[in-house]
């Protein structure tokens, strides 16, 4: 009996044990894209990432456990949500079901999996969300400001001081838990005692302040002390009241106040003392305000700081503020949403420190820092009372070694410090604003600025980190080197065309064009989430999405064009297919029907846009191939292949979303699209042609005068690139796009639409070897030209300077993301890297080893299941392989058709059953399919092209 016991307690520790044992472990946890965030969606997404040591492992079922507190979760008690196991490898998109979350409740919870074998692994450690406040009825605080609009007046800009406001407050006990909830309508920056909150530059961030305004939660519990205390902000104009884009420019009636004139602030602190009690302290008409140093704020044109007019103490409890003015409250709008913040704020993502310095005449000094970014300068110095220190800046030099500015336009892009003649020196680095710079020039300074004492402050959006792409190659790794920091330049609260002239807007075309390469980069995914409400905030009364968004009407006659308001399908695809996102087509679809109706009207229900079909709208036509060079490809044309496009993305995005009807009904369209399409734009051979005389002489439309043509590289590339064609059709297109290329010396025409899909048009139909003629060209127009001038950045035109033509003047940028679209390629070409279900579940590896001058490549990203890595070297004629693959994810391995004990897989003689013949792309092709797991492959080089 005894030992019957005996070997029944044996059988269960042991099943214990066994059952306990998968290493299948769960961590980055994240809800709603975030590490701890707060947030006010009632159904938060959770994620994960799994990691074991065993290959081809993978989620057969998972657990949630969420609970009140810590100790709650700590004990197994979910007492607000208990998943029990869910079968399924579902690790990301998960959608809390629990009790239903209150404002300002913390959620603890962790998760585990069961591995293949259904063992499950350990717990993860513990993770957070907490709730915003979710009623417009939490918000106790009122708008405060102080209008100082009369002292702006009369001057070129009309710019005002930054109001301040502060209040002493008494803290009656030991703070137990304390929350900050604070906006702005412009800009804030907010500090207990003298210490800034947060490390977040340019909040609340920028919406259409009409529908809606974030707002930032801090948790302060540290920063307040028993007794007296001090709360005290800076507020500023920024998107809200400030000058936008290029109104000044192009004679706008409306050059800034574009959503309101006097910014102000609404902040509230929420205390919850040891001893339990509770109270708020919420800004209201009790508080101060005064101006002071900041004479001058505004994020294009920059701060005059004045430390004479330091308002010393303003901001440490028992100042004496007798003198200063009772604020201004300013009611709400009542249908205004207020919403926590979902995207990634901007920070201080990088320092830089200078290269060198030069004098460029009596007390002026040009710093170089090396490299052109988007942020600011911190610089400590010395300098008698009153003496002015002007700061400009530039992102180029004329070769006479001078500053050029003129490509900032209207922008004045410049900050101004007047010395209070501190002994121990000064300390400046200007707020509320931003500079897209190489080089700044000090004017006014007495002597050299130290080296040591400057630093250029990296801004963007922390958007995390996901991509690494390195060879072999200098030439590539600049180039990639150029992509990221554009994109880290530009990805700043908005997707921005650039940051340094009277732009910075968030232009539609261009994010479209670059979105897939953002993605391959950093994990934009709440950035995009954000810039996707703000584009259909945008959404213009037709069903058209805008030219940018957000859409402050800075130029009366920006409206649609196509190419760019195709953004409000594009971007918001992508965000669903690179971390399987269905929930942003969900809370879209509506207007993203709306749009695809739009289209359909304005086809007349012909489904093909003729020439001269956008003759409406200003440019007409559209902006096209924005900055192509030669004959224009009809921006009709290209209207049309748009519209096909979208209407194929709906119609998958109808099928992940379940449903069907949507996913038939733009199918359809599809078809119609792409059929009349072909009627009208190619001829017998199945050349693309157009009706140039249509346009007459082009006036009206962008390089009208280059006259109109449909046999382009821009036309092939993107018809082949969206499916246009079937497959015998695309063979020929293929040969024309080649054709194209080769005899114009494997140079470029394509401009911002025809860029994105060239080089991966060309690999698709078997010309990588084009494409990597195109990689490495370094005459003009090409990438190596720009980085052959000593581009450190992605220029905006392929001619952005010559050393015939210097700058072309006008609208030219060293830092616009547009062209960097080849970083698609790299990623899914060169490296081979290519998702085929939404959100990495399913990928290729079919890297295109070809290029003579490349012998070793390695390329990461961290897809929403964990980091994905593909790497090669050619050595003599054997390539060697190296693949990482993460768990839950099943790679397709793509081989050479060479005999397979050719091939060696993890050193041994591949197994011919393991090879698999399947259709990739266009090509059917020898591969492998692997799970998780690292994967050495090597085989000698192959005639064929791609391997
Ligand atoms: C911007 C672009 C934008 C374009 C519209 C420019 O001024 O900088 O990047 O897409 O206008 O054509």
């Amino acid at each position: 009996m005894i030992q019957k016991l005996y070997l029944q307690l044996f059988f269960i520790s042991f099943s214990l044990y066994v059952s306990a044992q998968s290493d299948l472990k769960a961590s980055y946890l994240r809800s709603e894209y975030k590490i701890s965030p707060v947030i006010d969606v009632a159904h938060p997404r959770l994620s994960w990432e799994l990691t074991s040591s065993v290959n081809s492992q993978y989620q057969t079922g998972y657990q949630i456990l969420v609970a009140s507190s810590i100790t709650l979760l700590e004990e197994g008690k979910a007492d607000l949500w208990d998943t029990k196991k869910v079968t399924g490898n579902a690790t990301s998109q998960i959608e809390y079901a629990g009790s239903p979350l209150e404002s300002r409740q913390i959620c603890f919870w962790k998760v585990r999996s069961w591995d293949k074998k259904n063992q499950p692994g350990p717990w993860s450690a513990p993770a957070t969300w907490e709730m915003g406040l979710l009623q417009k009825t939490d918000w106790k605080a009122d708008f405060i400001g102080l209008n100082l609009n009369h002292l702006g007046k009369g001057k070129e800009y009309h710019l005002p001081p930054a109001p301040y406001l502060r209040k002493d407050v008494e803290i009656k006990g030991v703070v137990k838990k304390a929350r900050l909830y604070v906006t702005a309508l412009g800009l804030y920056e907010f500090q207990i005692n003298g210490k800034k909150i947060g490390r977040d530059y340019l909040t609340p961030g920028w919406t259409d302040y009409n529908k809606r305004l974030y707002y930032q939660t801090f948790d302060v519990s540290k920063d307040l002390r028993p007794g007296k205390n001090a709360l005290g902000s800076i507020i500023s104009y920024g998107w809200y009241a400030g000058y936008l884009g290029y109104a000044l420019l192009v004679r706008n009636p409306v050059v800034k106040n574009f959503y309101g004139d006097v910014p102000a602030l609404k902040a509230q602190l929420e205390i919850e003392y040891t001893n339990g009690q509770k109270e708020i302290i919420a800004t209201d008409n009790t508080w101060k305000a005064n101006y002071g140093p900041i004479v001058e704020s505004d994020i294009l044109n920059g701060e005059v700081y004045d430390a004479t007019k330091e308002l010393t103490g303003w901001n440490q409890p028992n100042f004496n503020d007798t003198a200063w003015k009772k604020v201004i409250t300013i009611s709400d709008k009542t249908d205004r949403q207020v919403q926590v913040y979902p995207g990634d704020p901007v920070q201080e993502v990088a320092r830089l420190t200078p290269k060198n310095s030069k004098q460029m005449g009596p007390n002026s000094y040009l710093v170089d820092m090396g490299q052109n970014f988007a942020g600011l300068i911190r610089i400590r110095f010395k300098a008698a009372k009153g003496d002015s220190i002007l700061f400009r800046f530039g992102e180029m030099l004329y070769p006479d070694g001078k500053l050029m500015t003129e490509n900032l336009r209207k922008a004045r892009g410049t900050d101004l410090y007047i010395a209070k003649g501190d002994p121990n020196g000064e300390i400046y680095e200007p707020r509320f604003t931003y500079h897209g710079f190489q080089y700044v020039q000090i004017e006014g300074l007495k002597y050299a600025p130290g080296m040591q004492d400057i630093l250029g402050i990296v801004l963007s959006s922390a958007t995390p980190k996901a991509g690494t792409f390195e060879t072999d190659n200098a030439f590539v790794n600049q180039l990639y080197h150029n992509i990221i920091w554009t994109q880290q330049s530009n990805y700043l609260e908005v997707p921005t065309d650039c940051p340094q002239r009277d732009e910075r807007l968030g232009w539609t075309g261009d994010a479209q064009a670059y979105v897939k390469s953002a993605t391959l980069n950093n994990d934009i995914a709440a950035f995009g989430t954000k810039w996707v409400v703000d584009l259909n905030d945008a959404q213009l009364a037709n069903g058209a999405y805008p030219v940018y968004a957000p859409a402050p009407s800075v130029r009366v006659t920006d409206t649609y064009s196509p190419g760019w308001m195709e953004a409000g399908i594009i971007y918001p695809y992508q965000i669903f297919r690179s971390y399987g996102d269905t929930k942003i087509i969900k809370a879209h679809w509506a207007e993203m029907k709306k749009f695809m109706q739009f289209l359909e009207t304005k086809s007349k229900g012909e489904y093909v846009f003729k020439e001269t079909a956008f003759a409406e709208v200003d440019p007409k036509g559209g902006f096209g191939d924005w900055l192509s060079v030669g004959k224009k490809t009809p921006p009709d044309m290209l209207a049309t292949m748009y519209y096909a496009y979208s209407a194929s993305l709906m119609q998958e995005m109808a099928a992940a979303i379940g449903d069907e009807k949507e996913e038939a009904h733009f199918k359809e369209v599809f078809g119609k699209v792409k059929a009349a399409f072909l009627k009208h734009y190619t001829n017998a051979e199945g050349k693309f042609i157009c009706n140039a005389a249509a346009y007459g002489n082009g006036k009206g439309y962008v390089d009208g005068e280059m006259g109109f043509e449909g046999h382009t590289q821009t036309a092939y590339a993107n018809a082949i690139f969206m499916n246009l064609l079937d497959s015998t059709h695309t063979l020929k297109a293929a040969k024309w796009l080649n054709e194209l290329v080769v005899k114009n010396g494997n140079k470029l025409t394509t401009g911002f639409l025809g860029v994105r899909p060239m080089l991966p048009a060309l690999s698709a139909t078997g010309n990588s070897e084009t494409a990597y003629k195109l990689l490495f060209q370094k005459e003009y127009p090409s990438w190596g030209f720009e980085i052959a001038n000593g581009a450190n950045t992605i220029w905006e035109r392929w001619n952005s300077f010559t050393r015939e033509g210097g700058f072309p003047a006008g609208m030219n940028s060293f830092n616009h993301y547009a062209f960097g679209s080849i970083c698609e390629w790299m990623f899914e070409n060169m490296a081979g890297i290519k998702e085929t279900s939404p959100g990495f579940k399913t990928l290729v590896i079919q890297p295109e080893v070809m290029a003579p001058n490349i012998n070793s490549l390695k390329a990461t990203h961290r897809s929403i299941n964990g980091t994905i890595a593909s790497a090669w070297q050619k050595k003599g004629d054997i390539v060697t392989l190296t693949i990482e693959v993460p768990v839950n994810t099943t790679a397709t391995i793509c081989l050479p058709p060479t005999p397979t004990n050719n091939i060696t897989f993890n050193g041994k003689a591949l197994v011919a059953t393991a090879v698999k013949s399947k259709l990739v792309g266009r090509r059917e092709l020898n591969t492998v399919t692997v799970g998780s797991g690292k994967y050495v492959l090597s085989y000698k080089k192959s005639a064929l092209s791609g391997f």
